[in-house]
């Protein structure tokens, strides 16, 4: 972290045509999050920042969903696309405001580490006043080659202008830099667009600073943060490089995953140490897991609480709302919908219970159904602290079961049931002996005859 105030200018106009979508490429997500929200973190992690976002196609949804996740953001339109340099242009005015450290990301660029852009950072604090964040590919076609003489860089060649000599260079543009911010917009002024793509590139900065003498630096950062996406295949692997370092992150911080890929995490999960997960688990956003909790195979989870020692699965489904108690209890097949599960409290098997709150201790039989809704309202279900409710139940919203109570197997329950009572809502069995036989007789009489019609 750095006191020198910073502007983070994220570009995100491109048209993003090869993702073939309605929605604009930097709203694609990542681990729930929009690919430029990835971006604003990341800029946000390295100390505050003010954010001047470049937008083209679909200006207003990208606004809103960088405005969810920072106050500290303007936006201007690049209304033609002109080049890195005439976008970065667009934000003139969030330039002028002076700045010590200025930012220039890329919406697309979603796996660049807080780490990375730090170290561009750090090297402005020790006196650079343009650094570039390089990298080595494995394969450099189509990037730009990073021109260093003696330890400096004079230049950055793009593939399109570069020599055979030039395009042997290993170490490539990753495209983010950190500018001093006095210096910017002159710089950028003095770009030109007389190059094989007619466009106003950021990366002539470089060559411009070397020639009025500053002091230009490229820094290597690891090639998984310079990852660009352009369809859905890399949107795919970039899912994947970010579930692998939220797995690694995860079980570092004392996270137990049996099968770490087979896990996969929203950008916001939260989970304490010493909670085991088992294989095949689906975070959505907005879950947090205390101690202690076993989250059992095949479980999707989202916008749930899990208290400590929780047991979670296999098989469950806990939609936004869930809220589970320590020591709580919910097994396969079930499904929970904004409800509160007391401590200790039991959802086993085969139920459904939504907008509830069942008290601790209470044991909820197989086959559980709060009726929540009419087909136009939902309603509250209440039950008691320490009662039972016995296999497959239907308790019919609003109603409340008492503390202690005890519900019958298989009862529909529509009024309330008070404390320490025991409630039956079903029809009584009756049983006349010796009719099975009689019964057998009957059908299988009426079986030979549909037989007989038929051949006739
Ligand atoms: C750029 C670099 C190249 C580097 C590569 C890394 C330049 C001239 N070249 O090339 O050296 O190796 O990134 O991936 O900077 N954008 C706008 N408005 C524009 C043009 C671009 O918003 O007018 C945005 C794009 O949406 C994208 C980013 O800027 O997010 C980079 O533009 P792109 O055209 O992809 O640059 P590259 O040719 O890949
Ligand atoms: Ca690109």
């Amino acid at each position: 972290m750095t006191s020198r105030s910073c502007l983070s200018v994220v570009l995100a106009a491109g048209e993003g045509t090869r993702m073939k979508s309605a929605l604009p490429k930097v709203l694609h997500k990542i681990a729930g999050l929009p690919l430029v929200c990835h971006v604003v973190k990341a800029v946000q992690a390295t100390g505050e920042s003010d954010v001047a976002l470049v937008v083209g196609r679909g200006a207003d949804a990208v606004r809103g969903a960088v405005e969810k996740i920072t106050a500290n953001v303007s936006s201007y339109e690049q209304v033609e696309r002109l080049g890195t340099a005439h976008a970065v242009l667009a934000a003139r005015e969030a330039i002028a405001r002076g700045y010590d450290d200025v930012l220039i990301v890329f919406g697309d660029t979603p796996l660049i580490e807080a780490q990375a852009l730090e170290q561009a950072r750090a090297r402005l604090g020790e006196g650079a006043d343009v650094v570039v964040m390089g990298f080595r590919p494995e394969n450099p076609h189509g990037y730009g080659r990073l021109i260093e003489e003696n330890g400096k860089l004079v230049a950055i060649v793009e593939e399109k202008e570069a020599n055979d000599e030039q395009k042997a260079i290993g170490f490539c543009n990753g495209g983010l830099m950190a500018v001093r911010g006095n210096h910017l917009l002159a710089l950028l002024d003095a770009v030109d667009n007389n190059n094989a793509k007619g466009e106003y590139y950021l990366t002539d900065i470089v060559k411009l600073a070397h020639d009025k003498g500053l002091h230009v630096v490229g820094v290597e950062v690891p090639v998984d943060n310079v990852i660009g996406i352009n369809n859905r295949l890399e949107l795919a692997e970039a899912e994947g490089i970010w579930q692998n370092r939220k797995r690694q992150a995860m079980m570092i911080d004392g996270v137990t995953l049996l099968a770490p890929e087979s896990v996969y995490f929203a950008h916001d999960t939260v989970i304490e140490p010493d909670v085991i997960i088992e294989p095949n688990v689906f975070f959505g956003e907005k879950v947090s897991i205390k101690t202690g909790a076993v989250i059992h195979a095949f479980s999707h989870l989202e916008g749930a609480q899990i208290g400590a020692d929780a047991q979670v699965g296999p098989y469950a489904r806990l939609r936004p709302g869930a809220d589970l108690s320590a020591k709580a209890k919910v097994g396969n097949f079930c499904e929970v919908k904004n409800a509160k599960i007391g401590e200790g409290a039991k959802v086993n098997h085969l139920s459904y219970i939504g907008d509830a709150t069942v008290g601790a201790s209470a044991n909820i039989g197989a086959g559980t159904i709060t009726c929540n809704y009419d087909g136009f309202n939902k309603f509250q279900t209440e039950i008691g602290e320490n009662s039972f409710i016995g296999s497959n139940s239907s308790l019919v919203a609003p109603v409340r079961i008492g503390d202690n109570a005890y519900v019958a197997s298989g009862s529909v329950i529509v009024e309330n049931v008070p404390d320490n009572a025991l409630a039956l809502g079903r029809a009584r069995q009756t049983v006349k002996e010796g009719r099975a036989s009689i019964l057998r007789e009957k059908y299988a009489a009426l079986k030979a005859q549909i037989k007989a019609s038929r051949e006739a």
